[in-house]
């Protein structure tokens, strides 16, 4: 067989194992980047000793354990930070807070908040802004695994030095030891900070709204997503916004090529803060 030919095959493989994963599950990877999906695959064929990408979706279909433990997890990219991008944190300290400050209570949605670190970011910035007690963070994710695991509050001891100067250049007004305890080699975080906050399995591309938003986080996942799927997720955002609630996304993403642009103001072209449109 060419090599033509085997690269053949493995795009109709491709394709059969994204739509067994959608009929049997309703998880809709078909706008996923080819690239990423094939990149994972290729990974879990060498971890699993599987000889083709069929033998994976064999697997998948009868073990839904399999589907939701490995492939489920492989294929979604949970790679987060504390005040990833610090001045996206800077600006929601500095200019939306004070906004938010002037409402009896705030709820915020984090969505695709991973393994929660973002979750302990806005929960330090709230306590130091004294609006911790006073807002409802929600906390969701397709990938239980990731939420349960921001649950517990425990990272490595390696990342706090990044996360340090992160908390820093975010504008944060404390010691940011302040926040952990370190035991051996891992750091675990107050749980104190989680005491509003709601952790909920929720697809995004599945599932509808459920919260009226001040603010909406949602910084790293869009960019996995092709026009069409973003154009429902920011629906989506906008039927869970309130008038002149915000979004954020991540820093390599934008709205500029959505449809649904016209229903938000742009606060930072740099920081990708939205506002959604008083008036429509
Ligand atoms: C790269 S992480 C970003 C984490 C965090 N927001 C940040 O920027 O640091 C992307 C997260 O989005 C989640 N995700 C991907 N697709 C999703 C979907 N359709 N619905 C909900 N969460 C999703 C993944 O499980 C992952 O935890």
């Amino acid at each position: 067989m060419t090599e033509n030919e085997l690269l053949k095959i493995e795009e109709i493989e491709l394709k059969l194992f994204l739509q067994a994963i959608y009929l049997k599950y309703g998880y809709d990877f078909d706008n996923y980047t080819k690239k990423h999906i094939k990149r994972r695959i290729k990974r879990r064929m060498q971890l699993d000793n599987f000889s083709s990408i069929s033998k994976i979706t064999e697997k998948l279909l009868y073990s839904e354990e399999y589907f939701r433990k490995i492939i489920l997890k492989d294929l979604s990219i949970n790679t987060t930070e504390m005040f990833r991008y610090p001045e996206f944190f800077k600006m929601i300290r500095e200019d939306i807070i004070p906004i938010l400050r002037t409402y009896p209570s705030i709820n915020i949605w984090h969505a695709g908040a991973s393994t929660g670190e973002e979750i302990f970011s806005m929960a330090i910035l709230l306590k130091e802004e004294g609006l911790l007690e006073k807002t409802n963070i929600y906390a969701t994710d397709f990938n239980l695994n990731v939420l349960n695991s921001a649950k517990k509050g425990i990272y490595s001891m390696e990342k706090v030095k990044k996360w340090t100067k992160n908390y820093q250049e975010a504008g944060g007004k404390k010691s940011f030891a302040e926040y952990y305890i370190a035991k051996y080699d891992s750091v675990i975080f107050d749980s104190a900070l989680l005491k509003n906050v709601t952790f909920l399995e929720h697809n995004l591309v599945e599932d509808g709204s459920f919260i009226e938003a001040n603010l909406i986080i949602c910084r790293n996942v869009f960019i996995y997503f092709n026009n069409q799927l973003q154009e429902r997720i920011l629906k989506l955002f906008l039927d869970s916004l309130t008038r002149g609630g915000f979004l954020g996304l991540g820093s390599k993403e934008s709205i500029k090529y959505n449809e649904s642009k016209e229903k938000f103001n742009e606060i930072s072209f740099k920081n990708k803060i939205y506002q959604k449109k008083y008036l429509e």
